[in-house]
């Protein structure tokens, strides 16, 4: 099947983009694997005829609005995001129109409707830069994760308005469990994605995107790490750092499984019959991918500088 979905690649010009989040094989026969930050950064420079999203829908959208003559690929279409799902359009206008002084940064993981109620977007990447690129006295909205935005306005100082969205599998990963594995290791390094609640960065070492904390694995003398995210990333971080250990953190008490759902919806083969039927197709209406570029492309304006 590997071999199948790299020929067909190959005979229609499609490069295939792959999230860390994606089974270690899909990861391995990416043209492009990265955080949401790069793969956006990417999708913005792909001159193939169609791209092939190994990830979720939101993933997908983005490099469609980025690409809108290009054939956009996601293999599962029920591959959506729980950060997404919580902030439906009609209620968020409403909610803006609460705050009319604000402005609109939101967070990558939203629908295209979203960006286009936004004016900025940032990913876990860039969020602190993106939102330090406003006046210290700016209002700002900031949506869809109230983990995340809490966490920004810690480090920044600033008290943006929150959207009551969370990430269905760093929300519930346990701030007990994690107490537990620091005092049997105590020689281990605790990092932490910017998704986690509270609890959970609070006790961090490090906090950082997916990219963020591969670079800290990769550069840290510390030779034992607790992970708090998605399991996916531990394909990359143990390829990285061979003679290092990750312990990942498990969800609660009564389940280990952290994996998202969502992105552990594509396989293999649901690659191949994208590929083979050129379906499922992202399509969106011309006027909301016009509106949603434009918040898209000046976050990675201000991204520039920022590693891909
Ligand atoms: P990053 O890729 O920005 O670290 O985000 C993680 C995530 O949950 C993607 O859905
Ligand atoms: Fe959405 Fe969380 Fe899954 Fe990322 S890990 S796609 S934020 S549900």
């Amino acid at each position: 099947m590997r071999d199948k979905v790299l020929q067909l690649a190959k005979e229609k010009n499609a490069v295939i983009l792959a999230h860390y989040y994606q089974t270690p094989d899909i990861q391995e026969i990416a043209d492009f694997k990265g955080d949401s930050l790069a793969l956006a950064q990417k999708a913005s420079e792909v001159d193939a005829d169609i791209i092939l999203f190994a990830g979720v829908h939101f993933m997908a959208e983005t490099a469609k609005i980025l690409n809108p003559t290009r054939k956009v690929l996601l293999p599962d279409l029920e591959a959506g995001c729980s950060l997404a799902d919580s902030c439906p359009a009609d209620d968020f206008r409403k909610f803006k129109a609460l705050h009319p002084d604000h402005i609109v940064i939101s967070y990558i993981n939203c629908t295209a409707e979203i960006k286009t109620l936004s004016d900025v977007i940032c990913t876990s990447g860039n969020a602190v830069q993106i939102v330090e690129s406003f006046p210290k006295d700016q209002k700002i909205i900031f949506a869809p994760d109230k983990n995340l935005g809490r966490y920004i306005n810690e480090v920044t100082g600033r008290q943006m308005v929150l959207w009551d969205g969370t990430c269905e599998v760093h929300d519930i990963l346990s701030s007990e469990r994690i107490m537990k594995m620091k005092i049997e290791n105590p020689d281990a390094v605790l990092i932490a994605h910017p998704e986690c609640a509270h609890p959970v960065l609070l006790l961090a070492d490090f906090v950082g995107s997916t990219t963020a904390m591969l670079d800290y694995t990769k550069n840290s003398e510390s030779k034992k790490f607790i992970v708090a995210t998605e399991t996916g990333i531990l394909h990359q971080m143990q390829k990285d750092s061979p003679d290092k250990e990750f312990l990942i953190v498990p969800a609660d008490e009564t389940c280990s499984c952290n994996d998202c759902a969502y992105m552990k919806l594509n396989t293999m083969e649901k690659l191949y019959l994208a590929l083979k039927n050129e379906q499922p197709e992202i399509i969106l209406p011309d006027d909301v991918m016009e509106k949603a570029k434009a918040p898209i492309v000046r976050m990675l304006d201000l991204s520039r500088h920022l590693i891909k």
